[in-house]
């Protein structure tokens, strides 16, 4: 039958087609390399590239400090796709568009999908530059990318999440476990908005990441989630982010949280 989900479905066969002709390799996992976090890309030992807007149903990503591709190879001998960019709900897009990573990672016949990103802190301890462990998100984004008859558990891995903890402690990074708030944006809260964010039990904020872990947990992966604390939320002492001082921040943890995610790999799946 025809309609927008069955155009989904077709169109995610044909781009895993696509990849598959390029790279016949079953990846182990899917990274989303979020805000700045591109340049794990550069570690990728890469058997084939894409423009995701080469990709049937992928529209190209245009946010700030994204590049909108998709690289296959292996990263710490494990076979995986990474998408260097992604798209967010404050583009216009819809969560079945910014769930597509996800999706195609499935397709592909992945387990596992890592994704990272770029977070306000709101947790008093936390401080620019840090880590945060997603151990669980607060949906305020308000959409979904599920259909109700795949209705699931939107949990993170709990022993992905330990290795990651694991090689947290060996790097030295400061990286702590926390709450994710998936807000619209595209602009950063307001005072009292970052006030609701820890009110409700929120330790950091951002704008994307919940539709692609939607998708991938009702497609039955194992989701590991990560934020890059790039600037602080702290209701009466707010530091006036800019989107360029956060990418700058994002690129510096960016190193460590490299390190991290290709030890978890590692001991996860080589
Ligand atoms: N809020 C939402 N998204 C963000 C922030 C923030 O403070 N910093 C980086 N991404």
């Amino acid at each position: 039958m025809a309609g927008p989900v069955n155009q989904q479905n077709e169109q995610l066969r044909e781009a895993a087609a696509l990849v598959a002709e390029a790279w016949p390799t079953k990846p182990a996992a899917g990274i989303v390399l979020g805000s700045g976090l591109g340049s794990l890309a550069g570690e990728v030992d890469a058997k084939a590239e894409f423009d995701l807007a080469d990709l049937p149903g992928f529209p190209a990503a245009t946010a700030l400090g994204h590049r909108g591709r998709l690289i296959c190879g292996t990263l710490a001998g494990v076979p995986v796709v990474a998408f260097q960019g992604r798209y967010h709900l404050y583009e216009g897009h819809n969560a079945a568009v910014a769930a597509l990573p996800a999706l195609l990672t499935a397709e592909l016949g992945a387990a596992a999908l890592i994704v990272s990103n770029a977070a306000g802190g709101v947790h008093p301890l936390f401080r620019t530059g840090d880590l945060m462990l997603i151990d669980d998100h607060i949906n305020l984004q308000f959409q979904t990318p599920i259909s109700a008859e795949k209705r699931s558990s939107p949990s993170y891995d709990s022993e992905l999440s330990q290795l990651a903890a694991e090689q947290a402690r060996q790097v030295g990074a400061r990286m702590h476990r926390g709450v994710y708030v998936a807000m619209l944006g595209p602009t950063y809260e307001t005072r009292s908005e970052y006030r609701l964010v820890r009110t409700i039990g929120g330790d950091a904020a951002g704008m994307s990441t919940v539709p692609e872990v939607l998708a991938a947990r009702a497609a039955g992966l194992r989701v590991l989630g990560f934020s890059v604390i790039t600037n602080v939320g702290f209701p009466d002492a707010i530091d006036g982010a800019s989107g360029h001082e956060v990418i700058d921040v994002a690129n510096r943890a960016s190193a460590q949280l490299g390190e991290i995610v290709q030890g978890v790999l590692r001991r996860a799946f080589a």
